[in-house]
C-alpha cells in the first residue's frame, strides 16, 4: 500500500503565516503538523509515500521533510500545478500511485490513535474505499455521509447547505485503484474543484463497496488560527513529557510536563506545563502557562503567556498577559516608550490584533 499526503493548497485562512510557509508546516508543540501526519502514515506500515506540493510553497516542504530517510521511508514529491481539488490531486499522482491501493491523508489533519487499524482493516476487507467519519456540530463545512443501518455508506455530499447527517468526512481515505475510474467520471463542483467526495459517491453509484468507520477520539483540522491553538493544546496534552535539557536557574519553578530543549535558558521564571520551549530560546522574569509552545531562539522577558503558539525568533518584552495567541516567525511585541498610551504597530498584511 502506498501513502499520498496532500500538502498543497493556499492556506488563505491562515494568512499572514501562510505568506511564507504552507499551513502544513505550521508547528504545533514546535513540530510541523505535517511531521505528525508522516509519523501516522509510517506507523501504518507504509514505506512509499508521495507528497503533493504546490509550485509556490513546495520548496520549504521539500527542504524540511527531505527524502524520508529520517523516517526510514521513501518520499516522492508530486507538484500539483493548481489547487483544483482533492480528486485532481489524486489524478496528478496517478503515475506515482500506479495500480496500488493507497492511503490518502490531508496534511493538515490529525487524529487520535493514528491510522494503522483503519489501513489494516481496509487491506483485509476487499472494499474499494474506506472513509473515516466524525460527528461534528456544524457539518456544512465538510463532506457529509449518510449510513444505512448496517453502517454502509449510502450517500455522500460535499459541503451541504442542509446536511443530511452530522457525520463529517475526516480528511483520511483508503482507496483501491477503482477510484481512478470514478475520478475520470466526475465533473468539477460549484467551487470549481474535482471533489474526492463526488468520486466516492460515484464508486457507490457504480456498485462498489465503500466502508466507513466513526472516529471516537479527537480530530484536528488545522486550517485556522483557533484550530492551530486547539491542535497545540491537544498535542501537548497527548505527547508532552517532562524533559529538561536546557539551563534552568535556581530561582525558576518548573511544574508539570515541561520540555526545555538543549541550549534554551530559563531565569527567574515559572513554567507550568504542558509547555515546550525550543532550542536556544531565552525566558527571563516570565510566567509561561499551560499549552504554550515557545519556538527556537525566541526571547521572552517580563512576559506572562498561556495557551499560545510562539514561533521561532520572536522577541516579547513587558507583556503583562498574553493568551490564545499565535505569533509567526521573528515577531516583536513590546510595550511603548512611556511617552503616551498610544499603540505603535508595524504589522504585515492580514494580521489580526486584539488590544
Ligand atoms: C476537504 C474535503 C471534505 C472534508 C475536509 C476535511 O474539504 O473536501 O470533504 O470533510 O477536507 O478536512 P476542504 O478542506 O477542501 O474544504
Amino acid at each position: 500500500m502506498k501513502g499520498l499526503i496532500l500538502s498543497g493548497g493556499t492556506g488563505t485562512r491562515l494568512r499572514p503565516l501562510t505568506y511564507t510557509t504552507t499551513k502544513q508546516l505550521v508547528p504545533v508543540a514546535n513540530r510541523p503538523i505535517l511531521f505528525y501526519v508522516i509519523d501516522q502514515v509510517v506507523q501504518a506500515g507504509i514505506k512509499d509515500i508521495g507528497i503533493i506540493i504546490s509550485p509556490d510553497t513546495g520548496q520549504p516542504v521539500q527542504d524540511q521533510v527531505g527524502d524520508g530517510s529520517r523516517w526510514g521511508v521513501s518520499i516522492t514529491y508530486i507538484v500539483q500545478d493548481k489547487p483544483a481539488g482533492l480528486a485532481h490531486a489524486v489524478k496528478t499522482a496517478r503515475p506515482f500511485l500506479g495500480d496500488d491501493p493507497f492511503l490518502m491523508f490531508l496534511g493538515d489533519n490529525l487524529i487520535e490513535g493514528g491510522v494503522r487499524t483503519l489501513a489494516q482493516g481496509f487491506a483485509e476487507s476487499g472494499a474499494d474505499a474506506a472513509i473515516l467519519l466524525k460527528r461534528v456540530a456544524d457539518p456544512r463545512r465538510f463532506g457529509v455521509a449518510v449510513l444505512d443501518e448496517r453502517q454502509q455508506v449510502v450517500r455522500l455530499v460535499e459541503k451541504p447547505k442542509d446536511p443530511p447527517s452530522d457525520l463529517a468526512l475526516v480528511g483520511i481515505y483508503l482507496f483501491s485503484p477503482a477510484i481512478h475510474e470514478a475520478i475520470d467520471a466526475i465533473k468539477p463542483s460549484w467551487r470549481g474543484e474535482l471533489e474526492i467526495t463526488d468520486a466516492i459517491q460515484k464508486l457507490i453509484e457504480t456498485g462498489h463497496r465503500v466502508e466507513a468507520r466513526i472516529l471516537d477520539g479527537w480530530w484536528l483540522d488545522t486550517g485556522k488560527k483557533d484550530e492551530i491553538l486547539e491542535a497545540n493544546r491537544v498535542v501537548l496534552d497527548a505527547y508532552a513529557v517532562q524533559s529538561i535539557d536546557g539551563v534552568v536557574d535556581e530561582e525558576s519553578v518548573i511544574s508539570g510536563r515541561v520540555q526545555i530543549a538543549k541550549g534554551a535558558e530559563v531565569r527567574r521564571s515559572t513554567i507550568r506545563g504542558p509547555v515546550v520551549i525550543g532550542a536556544g530560546a531565552v525566558v527571563i522574569d516570565s510566567f509561561i502557562g499551560p499549552f504554550t509552545a515557545v519556538g527556537e531562539g525566541s526571547h521572552l522577558e517580563r512576559v506572562a503567556v498561556e495557551h499560545s503558539v510562539i514561533l521561532e525568533g520572536c522577541e516579547l518584552r513587558d507583556i503583562p498577559r498574553l493568551e490564545d495567541s499565535l505569533l509567526g516567525r521573528n515577531v516583536k511585541v513590546g510595550s511603548g516608550d512611556g511617552r503616551s498610551n498610544a499603540f505603535r504597530l508595524f504589522v504585515g498584511d492580514d494580521s489580526e490584533l486584539k488590544l
